[in-house]
């Protein structure tokens, strides 16, 4: 629509004058909001905008292939991809306590990402996704303090860099008609919130690898299954989560001792409060016996009819 284009025009000019011949640089994390801000700057100002991608290990699957294609092969933005997994794995190492891994991912972060912000000298701005709602959440003393939120809109401001957030006056609907308009690819406009310490804290207690690709592998699963159902843009988040319960089950003739995979699933307007999900059970079913079957080393799925409060969408 008009407006839209207006705002489009209107943003690309003024970041452009800001800008001037100088470096930006920003995180992304292949959320919408940090994709739609990073595609409209790169329509203003093409190569001048580096974006720091941080793969901390603790994406979904194929989630950080998904990003670099939508972004930098679809559209051309200038990427520098992190893998970054063995240093954060190796931090979060013997550490249970929720809140304390989601400060470690947090800090990790933050220092990967002024690492790579230092190689780029001559770099004035840094550029964030911060919508609307983010400026007003910050504004007041609501800001959710039952776990310490972390994203890439919390970057440093201490080392000098002049901020650009071009999306300051949007709401997320009006940010995803933006992404689609500027041509971002559809699932990345239409995706499902997902948190900064990612799968780390949907492994429940310490994370390794073997757990994290429990997690990763029942998700990706759980994730065809209500695409294919065509669900997956009525229901706000749903994933999967490793509790570290292992039960006892039976396969063939023999007795297992495995893990239960827990299924979370929620409707929402804004993740401040959240209903569950009412998936078809057929749906269910079809889930259930997949991950079984294809997921080493679990034995049962259990699925979450709570809603927020009294639980958090999240379980750490
Ligand atoms: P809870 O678990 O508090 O989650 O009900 C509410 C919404 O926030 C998301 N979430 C996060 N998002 N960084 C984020 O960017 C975080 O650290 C974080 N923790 C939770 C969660 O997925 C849900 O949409």
């Amino acid at each position: 629509n008009w407006s839209m284009d207006d705002f489009i025009d209107l943003q690309i000019e003024d970041i452009r004058q800001t800008v001037g011949d100088k470096q930006v640089i920003m995180g992304i994390s292949g959320g919408v909001d940090s994709s739609v801000a990073a595609v409209l700057i790169h329509k203003a100002i093409g190569d001048q905008l580096t974006a720091i991608f941080v793969d901390h290990g603790l994406l979904r699957k194929n989630e950080a292939q998904s990003v670099m294609d939508a972004l930098n092969r679809d559209l051309g933005v200038n990427i520098i991809k992190v893998d970054a997994a063995d240093r954060f794995l190796g931090k979060l190492k013997g550490v249970t306590d929720p809140e304390q891994k989601r400060k470690i991912i947090g800090a990790e972060f933050i220092e990967v990402f002024n690492e790579e912000a230092a190689k780029l000298k001559d770099a004035e701005f840094l550029a964030q996704g911060t919508l609307y709602t983010d400026v007003i959440e910050s504004g007041t003393d609501t800001a959710q303090t039952i776990k310490s939120h972390h994203n890439v809109g919390g970057l440093p401001e201490k080392m000098g860099f002049k901020l650009i957030e071009p999306l300051r006056s949007l709401f997320k609907d009006e940010t995803r008609a933006l992404g689609e308009k500027l041509g971002i690819a559809h699932d990345l406009v239409w995706r499902q919130p997902f948190p900064g310490p990612g799968l780390g804290i949907r492994v429940l207690g310490e994370i390794t690898p073997e757990k994290l690709t429990i997690v990763r592998e029942s998700d990706a699963i759980l994730r065809e299954e209500i695409k294919k159902a065509g669900l997956n843009e009525s229901i706000w988040q749903y994933f999967t989560v490793l509790p570290g319960i292992r039960s006892v089950g039976v396969m063939g003739d023999g007795r297992t001792y495995d893990e239960a995979v827990a299924i979370r699933a929620v409707t929402s307007i804004d993740g401040m409060t959240a209903d569950f999900a009412q998936i078809p059970w057929d749906v269910l079913q079809k889930i259930s016996v997949r991950i079984v079957n294809e997921v080493d080393h679990v034995n049962r799925i259990l699925y979450d009819v709570t809603s927020k409060p009294p639980s958090t969408i999240e379980y750490e």
